[in-house]
């Protein structure tokens, strides 16, 4: 494989990446700043990475997506894997007093996520497609109390991921909508773990097997999958009434 990851520097990305390199696949790390993608880099070859390449590119700066893209192209020889792990998260208490932070993080996790995943798709697509692999998450699912917001930003990349899968499975290109319930990282440090709280390094196996198999929705730690199908069944009225 030959694989671009956009935010592999922590978390699940960092998790998924390491797995890669194990494997001896080639990858190209794209994200902020530039010292952490030199030390990640370093680190996925010494754990076997065949070739480790990588270029600054900011979720927040739309405009360098195409040219990012263009050097991990050539630098590889053809991606034939993305993965967007790339994100921002807030509190809704936080959100809603930060009108400038909001802003960044709808734009970030919504409008910016789908305009980097519509430079993938234009590239793998003409050459047969490959994996689109990207991050959303079970808080769009539904309107929420906890997450208004960032929920929001999360259902509107979830449509976007679904629509792009039942258009282009047919012409090769494959899209994976990972949704992680909640997972042990840097975005979580501080919030109090819920009872099936996951691990990146879980997760990423999860995701691994899914690429490998083309499973279009992932729920990570998988316990998610229930609970989110008891919650995406509730009446509204019971939405309204709890605190979930
Ligand atoms: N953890 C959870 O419970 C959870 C639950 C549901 C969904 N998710 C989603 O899963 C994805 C991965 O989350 P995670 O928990 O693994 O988070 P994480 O450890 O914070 O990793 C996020 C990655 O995104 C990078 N990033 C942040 N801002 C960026 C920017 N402007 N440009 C480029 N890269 C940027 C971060 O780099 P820096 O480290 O330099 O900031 C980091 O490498 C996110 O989309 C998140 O919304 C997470």
């Amino acid at each position: 494989m030959k694989a671009v990851l956009l935010g592999a520097t922590s978390g699940m990305g960092r998790a998924l990446s390491r797995l890669l390199a194990e494997r001896g696949e080639s990858l190209f790390l794209l994200g902020i700043p530039a010292d952490d993608l030199s030390r990640s880099a370093k680190d996925l070859e010494a754990r076997g990475a065949r070739e480790v390449g990588w270029l600054e590119c900011d979720l927040l700066q739309p405009k360098g997506f195409a040219g990012a893209l263009e050097r991990a192209d050539q630098a590889l020889g053809g991606f034939d894997l993305v993965v967007v792990s790339a994100g921002l998260f807030g509190s809704q208490e936080r959100l809603e007093a930060d009108p400038e932070f909001c802003q960044k993080l709808l734009a970030a996790n919504f409008a910016n996520t789908v305009a980097f995943c519509e430079e993938a798709r234009k590239r793998m697509l003409p050459r047969g497609g490959g994996t689109l692999c990207v991050f959303s998450s079970v808080a769009g699912e539904r309107g929420r109390k906890p997450v208004v917001l960032y929920g929001a930003a999360k259902a509107g990349l979830t449509r976007y991921l679904e629509g792009l899968d039942h258009k282009f499975r047919g012409e090769g290109l494959v899209t994976i909508t990972v949704k992680p319930g909640f997972v042990k990282t840097s975005m979580t440090e501080g919030l109090k773990p819920p009872p099936f709280a996951g691990d990146p390094e879980g997760v990423a196996r999860q995701v691994l097997r899914a690429i490998d198999r083309g499973t279009p929705v992932v729920y990570a730690p998988p316990m998610w999958a229930l609970v989110m199908l008891v919650i995406r069944n509730l009446p509204r009225f019971v939405m309204r009434r709890i605190g979930f």
